[in-house]
Parts: structure tokens; C-alpha cells; sequence
């Protein structure tokens, strides 16, 4: 039966995910995952772990296996509910990798050698530039198609790889007959791209060499405020939201809004006459302030396995029902003989 949203419409479908790689960051919050869980109640959404995409970099398989659940604990800390939306792990549905072999078929080599993060990372992982890592937007492609998703909330790094999804939908759809939806992508107003606390012009990465400069999900409250202590500001002593010519404070008053639900002027108001010292400590208080349940949550979470993978299985079951049914579509289309 179709779900309806609160005016009594189909719910739109939305999908996203994100890599089990090492501890997420304030930027994975406030990019993706503080929208995926506000837009649960309006959109039928489909939530996954990306395991398939986290193996482009060598990973050590003990660590990407508590990755793996640590993320799913954290998506419902964050308040994703398992009982709305399904959430899962993309290697637990078969369908991925086989509808991304077919849209290889649709990508040109080219496309994949301009991609941005494919450039970055190759440049950081010279010593094992793998096919994975370049078909790694076919992937996405693959997981988003496979779920019908109209809307995909994620931050800006991914807006590449979503054009290229929606390339790859209408090629398809031309060759054959309408039969991917082209999804959109949704960025959040403000935190799309949260930089380095060191260096605000870089993102904000979980892999970051110097570790100062990014804020763990689980990072303890001395830690955090530490962090916030040391974040690099801009000349004058102005707490004002201007990105171009006040990039670190402007990134601040990003994550501050973001975690304290106040608006952007309502944040400039509030730190008007105080000296940045006053206004890194007061950030740094709110976000540690913010994820103390998150994570005393998330760890109740770690220590009930078996509810976890209880959450897993039916997820699983969920996306499968639908991508294979994706899948087998798009087989006949293209002419495979079906039993
Ligand atoms: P990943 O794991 O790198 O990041 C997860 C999400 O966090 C966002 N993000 C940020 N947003 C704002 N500021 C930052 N500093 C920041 N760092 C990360 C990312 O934009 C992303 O939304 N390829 C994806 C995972 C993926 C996916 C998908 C996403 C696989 N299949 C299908 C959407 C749909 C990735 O590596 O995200």
C-alpha cells in the first residue's frame, strides 16, 4: 500500500546513504543526516550503510564491521525511526551491484576520469588507484535508481555524482522507455558544505590527516570544545555570516545554527559585541551540549546487538523487495532472457 504524507498525498520517495568509514563527523550531521531524519515524516524513505562504496579504500575489515553497526546506531540516535523508513546495509541486497554492471554500460570512461572526488582521492590513494574507486559514482547511481528516489538529501561534495546519476537515468530512459525516475538532489540551506575547523576552505572530512581540525560524532565534550578553541577565524572581530570574506566565522555560525536551531541573524545577534574567544567557546558548548545524547543513545544502541540486526534484517528484506523488482525491469528491457 502507497504511504501518504500529511496533506494526504503519495509520499515522494528519498534516498541516501552513508560510508561506514572510520567515526562520522559534525559535517555527515549537518550535510545529511540532520535532514534525512527531519524529512521522515513527509517522504517514504530508504536509508543505507555504504559498505560497497567504503571497500574503493582499503579498509580494516574488523574496523569496518563496528563502522558498519556504529553508523546504524547512530542513524536512529540521530531519530531516524526503523519503524518509518528502512534502513540497511548495501551489501545485503544483491541488486546494487548487478544494476551497476548494467549502467556501466551507460557511462563512459571519460565522465568517470573528470569526477572530482575520484581526481582527490586517486591523488591520496596513489598507491591503489582501483576500478572500484572510479566506478564509484555508477554505484551510487545504481543505489539510488534501484529505489525510484525522487529526492536524495546530501551535501554539496555530492552534487557531481548526483548529476551524473540523473545523466545515467535519462540515457537509460531514452535508450529504452521511461523507466528510472531522475531523482533531485537536496541540499541543506546552510551547512551544505561545513569546512575544516584548521582550514574552513577544505571539507570536513572523516579522513583527515590532522584530526584537530575535524569534529567527531563521538567525540568527547573536552574534546569538542578543545577543537572549537583552536578553529581558525577571520581578521576583525565581527560575528557575521559572510562565506566570501569570513570563511572561519562563517563556518562557525554554520554548525552553531545547526545545532542550536536559531537562525542565522538570530546567531548574529546573539555574539554581537563579544570577541571571538567568547563565540568559538559558546559553539563549542552547544555542539558538545547537543550530542551528549546523541551518543549515550548510540551506545545503548551498540549494546543491543540483537536489536540491531533485528532492524537490519527487516531493512534488508524491505530494499530487497523493491530493487529487485527495479532490477528485473530494467533486465527485460534490455533483453535478458528471464525465467
Ligand atoms: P559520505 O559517507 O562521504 O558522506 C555522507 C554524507 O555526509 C555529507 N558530508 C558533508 N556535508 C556537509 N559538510 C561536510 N563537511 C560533509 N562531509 C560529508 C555527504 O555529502 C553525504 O551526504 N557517496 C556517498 C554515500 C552514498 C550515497 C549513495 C549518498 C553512497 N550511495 C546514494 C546518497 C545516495 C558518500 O560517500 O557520502
Amino acid at each position: 500500500m502507497e504511504e501518504v504524507n500529511a496533506a494526504g498525498g503519495a509520499k515522494k520517495k528519498l534516498y541516501s546513504a552513508v560510508q561506514p568509514t572510520n567515526a562520522l563527523t559534525i559535517g555527515n550531521y549537518i550535510g545529511a543526516i540532520k535532514n534525512m531524519a527531519a524529512m521522515q515524516d513527509e517522504y517514504e524513505c530508504v536509508y543505507a550503510i555504504a559498505n560497497m562504496h567504503a571497500i574503493t579504500v582499503r579498509q580494516v575489515p574488523a574496523e569496518l564491521r563496528r563502522n558498519t553497526l556504529s553508523v546504524l546506531a547512530l542513524y536512529v540516535a540521530c531519530g531516524i525511526d526503523p519503524e518509518r523508513c528502512t534502513l540497511y546495509i548495501q551489501s545485503h541486497v544483491p541488486c546494487h551491484a548487478e544494476l551497476a554492471w548494467v549502467l556501466n554500460t551507460f557511462t563512459y570512461v571519460g565522465e568517470m576520469e573528470r569526477m572530482t572526488q575520484f581526481k582527490d582521492k586517486s591523488a591520496k590513494h596513489a598507491d591503489n588507484i582501483n576500478m572500484g574507486l572510479m566506478d564509484y559514482p555508477v554505484l551510487m547511481a545504481a543505489d539510488i535508481l534501484l529505489y525510484n528516489a525522487e529526492v536524495v538529501p546530501v551535501g554539496v561534495d555530492q552534487r557531481q555524482h548526483l548529476e551524473i546519476a540523473r545523466d545515467i537515468a535519462v540515457r537509460f530512459n531514452n535508450a529504452y522507455s521511461p523507466t528510472f525516475v531522475v531523482p533531485e538532489g537536496v541540499y541543506p540551506k546552510v551547512g551544505a558544505k561545513i569546512g575544516d575547523l584548521l582550514d574552513p576552505s577544505k571539507k570536513m572530512s572523516k579522513s583527515s590527516e590532522n584530526t584537530n581540525g575535524t569534529v567527531f560524532m563521538n567525540d568527547g565534550r573536552d574534546v569538542i570544545i578543545k577543537k572549537f578553541k583552536r578553529a581558525v577565524t577571520d581578521s576583525g572581530n565581527e560575528v557575521r555570516y559572510d562565506p566570501e570574506n569570513k570563511p572561519g566565522v562563517s563556518n562557525l555560525l554554520s554548525v552553531y545554527t545547526a545545532f542550536s536551531g536559531k537562525s542565522i541573524a538570530e546567531a548574529e545577534r546573539e555574539f554581537a559585541g563579544c570577541g571571538y574567544g567568547q563565540f568559538k567557546l559558546a559553539v563549542g558548548e552547544t555542539v558538545a551540549d547537543a550530542l551528549a545524547p546523541v551518543q549515550s543513545e548510540q551506545a545503548r544502541l551498540l549494546s543491543d546487538k540483537e536489536y540491531l540486526n533485528g532492524v537490519l534484517k527487516d531493512g534488508a528484506a524491505r530494499a530487497y523487495k523493491t530493487a529487485s523488482s527495479t532490477l528485473s525491469k530494467v533486465y527485460r528491457k534490455i533483453g535478458f532472457y528471464q525465467l
